[in-house]
């Protein structure tokens, strides 16, 4: 059986998460449902970031001590993953005993085979980023080149990590594997950044104290993003109990957002090739859920809070909606509006109609049961062929994790299926009693192409595939258009109730004040 590993970044417990921070893991869950389906033995790793100066600051501000800070965010956390049905084979907590000291053996490692050493570092700091520049990154406006606000100049006794070192290995490795970094535009940018020079990185800090300590010398914590970078070998054991590290690493894939390419395939790869550990095969990076073109925050009228979304319209209806408005490679729009209008036409409307229609019909024609005929007709291969080619386009979609292309074929398979029913008629059928064994023949195949939409988006909408099981009584999610089942369908709930837009926007507005 094939192994496949998939991480998300660990998150910064540093208040509630928004819906665009939703995004890595509802897509990353997407993909190891639908590995495991495909019959791979999945890790799926996911968990928190939790040291650093911007954590120590927040905890400080709410009058806490960080650990108690961080671990009621963290629960927060959790339940937000339970809430969007995260299938997670591991969470992983960088507060965890297990991570601080395989990080210290590891900053150990890295010491004594001279690639950390002690020196002076004089730059400056953006605490939000928990990164430091140099002159010539921050430019003119002396600000930080990622975020845009203000740095903090610092100057203090640091241990740094020779990346420079590793520069024409990082450029030989990233030229030499085209799926490394993907999308094509992240690893062009990404080369010519590594080609312009890389220097070493500062890796500790004295200036605070919560994070992991510097093994043999404890006035020092590990620079954050070492620290959190390497959980994705630490939860597998590394370095000590080497089970699931030996069975799942290289990953197959870490999945992250735009904004944190360069700590995952400059930083990281470095470390790795320090550590004389294997490469993770590919680090793929998307794009942005904005709202109103900018970064998501709080804005009167729009809802971001994902557990407040998901107990309004339901879990399925936000992960679709997030999966489906990130193009490949690009920023996505985030409004309640357009998510609403997108709940309406795809999923009450083209979905949610042909499930209650279809179920009505085989009720009323056929007392709810219906088995395979004989007679075919050029639209019932039209739509045979659909179905098929679906299954193999969205596979190959979701493989190269393009879920939104994804979602997008199967939505055509979905209106195919509509206008199926508009070009058989099956209510002019039912007037004929010589015209029913095609009718049957017409409702069957409506059936099985239901059973392979549920079978399609059952990774993307774990919920949606159950409760249209439930309707069309069968659970096989089998890939084959067969013609031998019987189907015993049930009314059940409407999979998606129609929403009336103005009179949620007044609602969502008055939950924004
Ligand atoms: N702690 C670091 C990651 C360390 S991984 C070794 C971090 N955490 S984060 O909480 O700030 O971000 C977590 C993820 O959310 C990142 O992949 C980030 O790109 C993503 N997103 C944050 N805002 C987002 C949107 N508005 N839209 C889509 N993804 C977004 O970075």
């Amino acid at each position: 059986m094939g192994k496949y590993y998939i991480t998300t970044p660990i998150y910064y417990p540093s208040g509630r998460l928004h819906i665009g921070n939703a995004y890595t893991t509802v897509a990353a869950d997407t993909v190891a449902r639908f590995k495991r389906i495909m019959g791979y033995e999945v890790f799926f790793l996911t968990g928190t970031d939790e040291h650093g100066l911007k954590i120590q600051q927040k905890a400080q501000q709410a009058g806490k001590l960080p650990k108690e800070y961080v671990d009621e965010i963290v629960a927060g956390i959790i339940e937000l993953w339970k809430v969007l049905n995260i299938s997670y084979d591991k969470f992983i907590r960088t507060t965890d005993d297990y991570h601080i000291s395989a990080v210290q053996g590891i900053f150990e490692k890295l010491y004594n085979n001279g690639d950390i050493y002690i020196s002076e570092y004089e730059g400056w700091y953006c605490t939000p980023c928990e990164t430091f520049w140099t002159k010539t990154q921050l430019g003119e406006k002396r600000v930080c080149p990622d975020c845009g606000r203000s740095v903090q100049h610092a100057k203090e006794e640091s241990y740094f990590f020779k990346m420079s070192k590793y520069q024409d290995r990082l450029v030989e490795h990233i030229e030499n594997n085209p799926d490394f970094i993907q999308p094509t535009t992240r690893r062009n940018e990404m080369i010519s950044f590594i080609k312009s020079g890389l220097e070493d990185l500062c890796v500790s800090r004295t200036t605070f104290d919560w994070g992991i300590k510097v093994p043999f010398d404890e006035k020092h914590v590990v620079y954050v993003w070492l620290d959190a970078l390497t959980n994705y070998i630490t939860a597998l054991g590394y370095p000590d109990n080497t089970d699931l590290y030996q069975k799942f690493w290289p990953a197959n894939v870490h999945l992250v957002g735009k904004d944190i390419v360069r700590f995952h395939t400059v930083i990281w790869p470095a470390i790795l090739m320090a550590l004389e550990v294997p490469l993770p095969k590919q680090v793929f990076a998307h794009g942005w859920l904005l709202l109103d073109g900018g970064k998501m925050s709080k804005s009167r009228g729009n809802v971001v809070d994902p557990v407040v979304l998901a107990n309004k319209y339901g879990v399925d209806a936000v992960r679709y909606y997030i999966l489906r408005e990130i193009a490949f490679g690009a920023d996505g729009n985030f409004s309640n509006e357009l998510m609403i209008n997108r709940i309406n036409s795809d999923l009450a409307n083209d979905l949610g109609n042909l499930l209650s229609r279809t179920v009505a019909m085989v009720i009323k024609y056929f007392d709810g049961h219906i088995s395979g005929g004989d007679e075919q007709t050029e639209f019932d291969d039209s739509l045979k062929n659909i179905a098929l080619e679906t299954d193999e386009i969205s596979s190959e979609q979701i493989d190269k994790l393009l879920l939104s292309g994804a979602l997008e074929s199967i939505w055509k398979f979905i209106s195919r299926t509509n206008k199926y029913i508009d070009e058989t008629t099956p209510w002019v059928l039912a007037k004929d009693e010589k015209l029913h064994p095609r009718l049957q023949q017409v409702l069957y195949n409506l059936c099985e192409s239901i059973r392979l939409i549920a079978a399609y988006i059952q990774p993307f909408m774990p919920q949606t595939c159950e409760e249209i099981h439930k309707q069309l009584g069968t659970d096989d999610t089998d890939r084959c258009w067969n013609n031998y089942g019987v189907y015993n369908v049930i009314k059940g709930e409407t999979l998606f109730p129609r929403i009336d837009l103005e009179k949620e926007l007044k609602e969502l507005e008055n939950l924004t004040v």
